[in-house]
């Protein structure tokens, strides 16, 4: 009898032990961090609605009532090494004290209504692979970005109100592969870019002065860049084309006034695909070299200030399947190729000063600026 009170106490004692496993630091932070979230934004089916400190652990499983959603923790439930928190309208600031969950891996807010500066305390936490805050109100000057965040795979910030420069500390990012800081007010240059990365969005900010090859130099693994809607302006070099694992690159919508093309070295040597020039203010002739990318499918060079004669190679290359170069000032006869077969082939060539479009083509739409206009420019 006695010793089966013993047993009793002892299960009971040792059930309660298994309660409070979560580090008490850890504790503390994911209490700070919900109460920095309004709580009349704390909607009763959400994901914070269910994380009740009082009631129990949050690392404690199974999760039937409490903490349901929003946490991973370590496979021994003493740290919590994910918060994903769902789109439920959460609107609040968010904690600096998230620098205490020093094991995590993943933080994703995305889809809410945060807002206040990102914690500059953020850079402590040396396990982060994914940073995801996009579509919040965040605004200040992005976090630094320091060498000890040695994991860090991908960042999302878009969709906030960022603004200030990039910090010089980018390109210490040793792991970085995807970086996305699109629609923010983020203005100045580009900084040097982490030599790993693969994918960077920065559209719709207020970026300016010329692309440098000094802040692309080494990114052998960069496929995408999309950098549309932002002022850079000047030239755009071959380099950029060049770079060895590029596939797309998106810079329509800023102020560039030169674009230089060399050919790739060999036939194999180029995966581009993709390039979209359009609505710039670039001059001077369609570049030839273009037309010997050898993948190339897309290309606009919609809206700039171009002239002379769509080159034939053009017309001949059989990857080309969208080509968009209306809004320009080009003049000549277009390529009869164009026209001679039923490819599946989309764009324009409209509103330019070409000679014998044929209106019968999809692709002579609209049809081509006033003959005036032509002589005076
Ligand atoms: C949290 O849990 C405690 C203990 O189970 C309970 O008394 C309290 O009502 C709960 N609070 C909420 C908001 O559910
Ligand atoms: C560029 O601007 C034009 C005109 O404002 C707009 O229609 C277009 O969607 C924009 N394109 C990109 C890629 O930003």
């Amino acid at each position: 009898m006695a010793a089966a009170a013993f047993l009793l106490i002892w299960v009971i004692a040792s059930l309660d032990g298994a309660k409070s496993l979560t580090s008490p630091s850890d504790i503390a932070a994911l209490k700070a961090f919900k109460s920095a979230v309004k709580p009349s934004s704390i909607l009763p089916w959400s994901c914070l609605a269910t994380w009740n400190f009082s009631a129990t652990d949050p690392c404690s499983i199974p999760r039937r009532a409490f903490f349901t959603c929003g946490l991973l923790c370590s496979d021994d439930a003493t740290r919590v090494t994910q918060l994903t928190l769902d789109p439920a309208g959460y609107s609040g600031t968010l904690t600096p004290l998230i620098s205490q969950l020093s094991q995590l891996n993943t933080l994703d807010l995305s889809d809410n209504a945060f807002y206040g500066p990102i914690p500059p305390s953020i850079s402590a936490l040396s396990g982060l692979q994914t940073l995801t805050l996009r579509t919040n109100s965040f605004s200040g000057s992005l976090p630094p970005f320091v060498a000890s965040l040695r994991n860090l795979e991908s960042i999302d910030l878009s969709y906030n109100s960022l603004s200030g420069p990039l910090p010089k500390s980018l390109s210490s990012l040793s792991s970085l592969q995807r970086l996305d800081l699109s629609f923010n007010k983020l203005s100045g240059s580009i900084p040097r870019l982490p030599a790993t990365l693969v994918e960077l969005a920065i559209k719709g900010n207020s970026l300016s002065g010329p692309l440098k090859k000094d802040s692309f130099g080494g990114l052998a693994q960069l496929e995408v860049i999309e950098l549309s809607q932002n002022s850079f302006s000047g030239s755009l070099e071959p380099w950029l084309l060049l770079l060895p694992s590029i596939q797309q690159v998106d810079l329509a919508n800023n102020s560039l006034t030169r674009f230089d093309v060399a050919a790739p070295p060999s036939v194999a040597d180029s995966n581009l695909v993709a390039v979209d020039l359009g609505f710039n203010r670039i001059e001077g002739n369609i570049p030839v070299s273009l037309a010997s990318y050898p993948m190339l499918s897309a290309l606009s060079l919609r809206h700039n200030r171009l002239r002379g004669e769509i080159p034939a190679e053009f017309s001949k290359k059989q990857t080309l399947r969208r080509l968009f170069l209306d809004g320009n000032f080009l003049s000549g006869k277009p390529p009869p190729a164009f026209f001679a077969t039923q490819t599946a082939f989309s764009g324009s060539l409209g509103d330019n000063c070409l000679r014998d479009c044929p209106a019968s083509s999809q692709l002579c739409v609209p049809s081509q600026k006033p003959v005036p206009i032509c002589r005076l420019t």
